[in-house]
């Protein structure tokens, strides 16, 4: 059931399982023509307690999360829970992660929209195949995660006269008027890199907008802390939190290959070495290709 009447509204920051619900049918995959899957589940794993997050941010989650799961009691107040949300910065610090852990703390089933398949399933029919993606999708509660959505804000943008351009107009206009109609149950998370490619419009049918930064020196350093490196930090100067988690992986995975008695700080600081060097034949790579 969704709310149960002697559910803990606190579980969700405090990292207790979530309630159970109602289990859910699964969504069956939706093929376009050439056989692309349009709706892609996904495994949800990641948990909100697993993220990093600005305060304003986790609040905003909270509330959603918090919506949803009190919906009759809204409803008796003539209200529904929000459900579209767009987060937006760089990669690497949570977007896609986020999106999951909300699917993951309401026990949804979480769903990747492929839509630059559907838009490759020949222009004449995407308009088409987007209605029937969301008519699919909105059957059942579950999350819809649309990355990279600037893509589609970038093509309203650029259409011009021809067919094609006009016809890719019509498929986000479309997509959007989809988008508003879902049904409350359905959870529309959209990501993107470049919120100046967003049109004011678009981004204004997102009821929820929050932008996920990197992450600050005190996060950094709280993050190395956990394999007692936090004094690296500085040195590290990891500019997202992909790459902090990706440095303390390669340091656990090496101390598990290791037969020397030595702490996972020490290790933290001979990898350090080893991986600025790396950084820096990364970026030499990335400047030649120009
Ligand atoms: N805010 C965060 N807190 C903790 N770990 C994070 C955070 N953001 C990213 N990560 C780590 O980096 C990985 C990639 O993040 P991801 O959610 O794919 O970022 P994005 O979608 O913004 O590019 C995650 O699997 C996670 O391990
Ligand atoms: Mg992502």
């Amino acid at each position: 059931m969704r709310g149960s009447p002697n559910m803990k509204s606190d579980w969700v920051m405090d990292g207790s399982a979530p309630p159970k619900r109602m289990e859910m049918g699964q969504l069956k995959p939706l093929q376009n023509h050439k056989g692309h899957k349009l709706l892609q589940r996904r495994e949800a794993r990641r948990r909100l307690v697993d993220l990093e997050l600005p305060e304003l941010v986790a609040g905003q989650i909270g509330e959603l999360i918090e919506e949803h799961l009190k919906r009759q009691r809204l409803a008796k107040h003539g209200f529904e829970p929000r459900n579209r949300v767009i987060l937006i910065g760089p990669p690497g610090n949570g977007k896609t992660s986020l999106a999951e852990a909300i699917a993951a703390e309401l026990r949804l089933p979480f769903y990747v929209v492929r839509y630059s398949g559907v838009v490759s399933s020949g222009l004449g029919e995407t308009t088409q195949m987007m209605v029937k993606v969301f008519e699919e999708a909105a059957t059942q509660p579950c999350v819809l995660f649309f990355d990279e959505f600037e893509g589609v804000g970038r093509s309203r943008g650029k259409a011009g006269g021809d067919s094609a351009s006009g016809e890719i107009t019509r498929m986000v206009g479309a997509l959007l008027m989809e988008i508003e109609r879902l049904p409350s149950t359905v959870i529309a998370v959209a990501a993107t890199n470049h919120a100046g490619m967003l049109d004011r419009a678009m981004e204004r049918r997102f009821q929820i907008r929050l932008t996920l930064p990197g992450p600050t020196i005190e996060q950094a350093r709280k993050f190395l802390d956990r394999i007692g490196a936090a004094h690296l930090a500085e040195e590290l100067a990891a500019t997202n939190f992909s790459e902090l988690e990706e440095f303390l992986v390669d340091v656990e995975r090496r101390a598990a290959l290791s037969d020397e008695d030595e702490s996972l700080a020490t290790l933290a600081e001979r990898r350090l070495v080893l991986w600025k060097q790396r950084a820096e034949v990364g970026r030499a790579e990335g400047k030649a290709k120009g």
